[in-house]
């Protein structure tokens, strides 16, 4: 049975000093959810350090980064590595966000170099994929998300897979508020989740408009593991329900 993961995207949101009163006030609250619940927040490259520091008394809530470059280090101008990220107590990388595919050229390719590259230095990638609503009205929303599953994690071994999160998420559903019918989405998950013989026990997040109110619906299905969670992230209170609800069965 894979294990439930709720995981906050800020985007580009919050500066360290905002980051650090999220954290005070989030962190206290997680006190009591279930310790097979992994619960992360992923700030933006400038908040980690804060993060990081405000988090050292609260070791239930691990942090992530929105992005990663696969170089050890290099002429990469803007980019961010590994080890950058490892020094502030990053455990956890979402990689080929559909944002980042649309607008900062993400491909399928660097997804899977972003996958090797964390897995080889024992961090998590959190592997988004999705379709847009073209795909999803041309029937080829299936396709799509798999394919995309089988690029990010192309050439890596059953063990390594077995290290991954991967989270689907609807292009269409994201900060649209339009959230994809949660029996839709658990079948599309359990497509993604058959077409990888080694994802049988990863855990699968549901991303796109996901909230408090919506959260236990989707947990309910058998594919569904967890959450990718933009705009109901940001505020401390408002993330902390949605967790209490993924977790309360
Ligand atoms: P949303 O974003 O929850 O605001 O729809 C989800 C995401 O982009 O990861």
């Amino acid at each position: 049975m894979p294990r439930t993961v709720i995981a906050g995207n800020w985007k580009m949101h919050k500066t360290a000093a905002e980051t650090r009163a999220f954290v005070e006030a989030f962190a206290p609250l997680m006190a009591d959810v279930p310790a097979d619940t992994e619960i992360v927040i992923a700030p933006p490259f400038t908040a980690l350090a804060a993060a990081h520091d405000a988090l050292r008394a609260y070791p239930r809530v691990r942090l992530g980064a929105q992005n990663v470059h696969w170089e050890p280090q290099g002429a990469y101008t803007g980019e961010i590595s590994i080890a950058m990220l490892q020094e502030h107590g990053v455990s956890h990388a979402i990689v080929g966000h559909s944002e980042r595919r649309a607008y900062c050229n993400e491909l399928d390719s660097t997804v899977n170099l972003k996958v090797r590259a964390l897995l080889a230095h024992g961090m998590t990638p959190i592997v988004a994929v999705g379709e847009t609503l073209e795909e999803r009205d041309a029937g080829e929303t299936d396709t799509r998300v798999v394919s995309q599953t089988r690029c990010a994690l192309d050439g890596l071994t059953d063990d390594e897979i077995a290290r991954v999160i991967l989270a689907y998420e609807p292009i269409w559903a994201i900060g649209t508020g339009k959230n994809c019918d949660p029996a839709e989405a658990g079948r599309v998950m359990g497509a993604i989740r058959a077409c990888v013989p080694a994802l049988a026990d990863v855990p699968l997040l549901y991303g796109g408009s996901m909230k408090a109110e919506n959260v236990a619906t989707y947990m309910s299905h058998h594919h569904i593991n967890g959450g990718l969670v933009g705009g109901a992230s940001l505020d401390p209170a408002v993330f902390a329900t949605l967790v209490r609800n993924a977790t309360t069965r």
